[in-house]
C-alpha cells in the first residue's frame, strides 16, 4: 500500500477525505498532522480524535500541529464550517488523547525513517506544519514522493478574496515555501473541487448507509448551506476528498504539468495561485494543475469505500 500522511484541519470535507483513505486498502495512513485553519487548532484536533473513533480507527496517530501560520495572524472559516469546524451532527466526545509530540516532529521523523521516496504528504488544510518541517529539517524534502494537495484557484477565482483560495490565502509563505521545493506536487485548486459537487441523491444515498454515511451525509448538508446562499450553487464542493480520489483512480482527473507561484505581496492578489497555464513564461513547470473530474466516477468512488467502512 501506498504511504501517506493526511496533513488536515477537519472540517467537513477533509473528514470525507480521511474517511475514504481509512477506507481504502491501496493506501497506509501512516498518521494525521493537524492544522489550524478553518477553525482553531484545539477544534481541528478534537474533530481529527472524533473522526478516528467514528471509523473504528482508534489506533491511528494523531498529531497537533502549528496553531498559527508562519508569519501572519490565524484566518478561520467558521463562516463555512461552523463553529467546532464539524457541526452538522453532534458526536459524542472523544475518549482517545492526540499523541504526545509535535506534527512538525512527526513528519520530519517519520521521512527520515521510511525509505526514501516512499511516502507521499496530502495537504488539506493551509501548509504551515509542511512549511516548518521543510524550513527545520531541509533533509526531508527529497525524501518525499510526491505532495498531493487541496488548494488554489485560477479559472474559478477566490473563495475567501476574489483572488484567493482559503488554504493557501491563510500562509502564503509556506504555500510558498512548498510550492518552490521541487518536490514532485499534484494540486487540487477550487477549478477542479467546484466541480465535486454533491447531488440530493447521492447525500441521501449516504443517509442510508449506516452510522458514518449518516454522518457523512449531515455534513455535507451543513456544508451545502454556505454554498448555495453563496453562489446559488446545488450541493456541497467535495474539496479535500479529491486528493484521495487522485490517488486512487487518477484516471478520474485532467490537469496540466505546469509552473505556478504563489503570491506573497499583493494588496488586491495575496494568496493567488498564478497558474502558468498557457505557458508563457518559460518558468519551470512545478505541479499538476488539476481542472477537471469525472464526478459521477468520483462520486461512485466514495460510495463505495464508504459503504465499506
Ligand atoms: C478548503 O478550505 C477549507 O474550507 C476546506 O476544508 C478546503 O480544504 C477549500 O477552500
Ligand atoms: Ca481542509
Amino acid at each position: 500500500a501506498r504511504k501517506i500522511i493526511i496533513d488536515t484541519d477537519p472540517g467537513q470535507d477533509d473528514a470525507v477525505a480521511i474517511l475514504l483513505a481509512l477506507a481504502s486498502p491501496e493506501l497506509e495512513v501512516l498518521g494525521l498532522s493537524i492544522v489550524a485553519g478553518n477553525v482553531p487548532l484545539h477544534h481541528t484536533v478534537r474533530n481529527a480524535l472524533t473522526l478516528c473513533e467514528l471509523a473504528g480507527r482508534p489506533d491511528l496517530p494523531v498529531y497537533a500541529g502549528c496553531d498559527a501560520p508562519i508569519s501572519r495572524k490565524l484566518v478561520t472559516a467558521e463562516h463555512v464550517h461552523g463553529k467546532t469546524g464539524l457541526d452538522g451532527i453532534t458526536l459524542p466526545d472523544p475518549a482517545i488523547q492526540a499523541t504526545p509530540g509535535h506534527a512538525v516532529d512527526f513528519l520530519i521523523e517519520t521521512l527520515r525513517r521510511e525509505a526514501p521516496g516512499t511516502v507521499t504528504l496530502v495537504p488539506i488544510g493551509p501548509l504551515t506544519n509542511i512549511a516548518t518541517a521543510f524550513q527545520r529539517a531541509p533533509d526531508i524534502i527529497e525524501r518525499v514522493q510526491e505532495i498531493v494537495l487541496m488548494g488554489g484557484a485560477y479559472f474559478e477565482v477566490g473563495n475567501i478574496t476574489p483572488a484567493a483560495e482559503f488554504n493557501i490565502y491563510v500562509d502564503p509563505e509556506a504555500a510558498k515555501l512548498v510550492f518552490a521545493s521541487g518536490v514532485p506536487l499534484v494540486v487540487m485548486p477550487l477549478d477542479v473541487t467546484h466541480k465535486a459537487l454533491t447531488s440530493r441523491a447521492w447525500v441521501d444515498g449516504m443517509a442510508a448507509m449506516g452510522r458514518i454515511g449518516q454522518a457523512v451525509a449531515s455534513w455535507t448538508d451543513f456544508f451545502e448551506r454556505y454554498d448555495r446562499e453563496k453562489y446559488g450553487s446545488n450541493g456541497a464542493p467535495l474539496h479535500d476528498p479529491c486528493t484521495i480520489a487522485w490517488l486512487l483512480k487518477p484516471e478520474l482527473f485532467s490537469g496540466r504539468h505546469i509552473n505556478v507561484e504563489i503570491e506573497t505581496e499583493g494588496k488586491l492578489t495575496l494568496g493567488m495561485t498564478v497558474a502558468d497555464w498557457w505557458r508563457v513564461t518559460g518558468r519551470e513547470a512545478n505541479a499538476t494543475f488539476i481542472r477537471d473530474v469525472d464526478a459521477t466516477g468520483f462520486f461512485d468512488l466514495l460510495t463505495q469505500r464508504i459503504g465499506d467502512l
